[in-house]
């Protein structure tokens, strides 16, 4: 019935989550409100950290990337389930910090790392810079020179695939903001750059083909065109890539037309390709990392909200508007992501209402789904927008002087607040 495992529907015909009914908690904590479920998190990482010593003999690590959702808790619970972090900036980094996480698995990533960014990274003793162009490389080396420190690098390549949509295509595609293109040379001449600097050892590629991938051959080409320039390194420049990182991008369902595949599939598939090249070539196998975001948190997460007022403009479309927004779910007005919503309190009942959900912000386009079936709705109900866990918090604003909501990470039937709701004062803190 759900497009989400941890979400089930109790006697009341509530929906609940991580054994919590969704209305008790928009009751106790408040609206809008993020929840998370404990357990999917987790199971997904060591799903992730199983694949690894199942079909690679445990030669990798994932790295969850913060981006999709960087909070204190989430840091923690990577470091439990013996996971790195991927960060992309100072803020990334200092939460991790916070958090007590092992700095030595922090992979700092960014197409415009500044100079003070740099400098607290070396600091906090992060791990690896994934270097994205020659400017950050001559300004890494010039800065851990001047620390007194040597750094590892990866250089984040462009491998030419593009993923983005359920087919994929090679199109030696280099119009992107972030990283080194393969085929103009570039990479192999920054590579040549990085050998002749004294403060930075290469020691890793990386690369990342896009997000909600579906496809597992796409990942196997990147893998394999990666395999060849780490060969191309042995062979021109004598200089062994040990290290390889495959990036993120694993597809997660936010309605029911999508189908993911079981992450476990992507290892068994890549790590047979990996080995094959380095038998080809008669390389060492490098050790892989892996960076994923959304997979991670997205299908443990949902969004409630209050329904406000309902707006029917006949032949037109009903709105029906709720206490958030734009402001904790951009997703939809930026790229017109799909959602389920579900009305919380009806979640037995069939959806046989079609409406529109729209934030409170001062903004036509602050909208969360269009034209959507949803169980009947009445001003003061309790919606569920399902998958969110990725790139809501995370991607979430102010606008309009909006505080952020809380989130709550709940778990066998047990909620606990992970963060804060905003609060007026919070808003004001930094004005003068
Ligand atoms: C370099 C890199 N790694 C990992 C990710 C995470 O991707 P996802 O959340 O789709 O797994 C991203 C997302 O943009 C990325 O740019």
């Amino acid at each position: 019935m759900f497009v989400n495992d941890c979400l089930n529907v109790n006697e009341k015909g509530h929906l609940t989550i991580g054994g919590c009914d969704t209305l008790d908690l928009a009751k106790e904590y408040g609206t809008p409100l993020y929840v998370l479920d404990e357990n999917v998190i987790k199971e997904t990482c060591r799903s992730y950290v199983n694949s690894f010593k199942k079909f690679y003999d445990g030669n990798g690590m994932p790295l969850y990337a913060s981006k999709a959702l960087s909070c204190k808790e989430l840091c923690r619970i990577a470091k439990d389930e013996n996971i790195g972090l991927d960060v992309v900036s100072g803020g990334e980094i200092y939460t991790a910090l916070q958090a007590g996480f092992p700095m030595e698995k922090v992979h700092f990533h960014g197409n415009n790392k500044t100079a003070d960014e740099i400098k607290f990274a070396i600091e906090s003793k992060v791990g690896k810079f994934v270097v994205d162009n020659l400017y950050e490389l001559e300004l890494l080396d010039k800065i851990a020179g001047d620390m007194g420190k040597k750094v590892n690098i990866s250089f984040r390549i462009k491998p030419g695939v593009d993923a983005h949509t359920h087919n994929f295509i090679r199109t030696g595609q280099i119009d992107s903001k972030f990283g080194f293109a393969l085929e103009t040379g570039e990479a192999f001449e920054a590579a040549k750059e990085a050998l002749k600097l004294n403060n930075v050892t290469l020691n890793e590629l990386h690369c990342h083909i896009g997000s909600q991938i579906f496809d597992i051959d796409p990942f196997v080409t990147a893998a394999e065109i990666m395999m060849d320039f780490i060969a191309k390194i042995q062979k021109e420049l004598n200089v062994t890539i040990s290290e390889l990182n495959l990036g993120g991008g694993f597809g997660i369902m936010y309605t029911s037309k999508d189908e993911p595949v079981p992450y476990e599939n992507y290892m068994e598939k890549v790590s047979v390709a990996v080995k094959a090249k380095s038998a080809e070539y008669g390389l060492p196998v490098p050790f892989i990392y892996i960076e994923p975001g959304r997979s991670i948190v997205g299908e443990a997460g949902i969004t409630l909200y209050t329904v406000g007022g309902k707006k029917e403009i006949p032949n037109v479309r009903t709105y029906v508007s709720i206490d958030g927004g734009m402001t904790d779910n951009i997703r939809y007005a930026l790229y017109q992501s799909d959602y389920t919503v579900l009305n919380a309190g009806k979640a037995d009942k069939e959806a046989n209402e079609t409406v529109t959900i729209a934030g409170k912000c001062c903004e036509s386009g602050d909208l969360i789904q269009e034209h959507t079936k949803i169980a009947e709705v009445e001003v003061g109900d309790t919606l569920a927008v399902l998958s969110t866990g990725a790139y809501n918090y995370s991607m979430a604003s102010n606008y309009n002087r909006i505080p952020r909501p809380a989130m709550v990470m709940v778990k066998d039937g047990k909620s606990r607040v992970i963060i804060k709701r905003e609060s007026y004062e919070d808003l004001v803190k930094n004005d003068i």
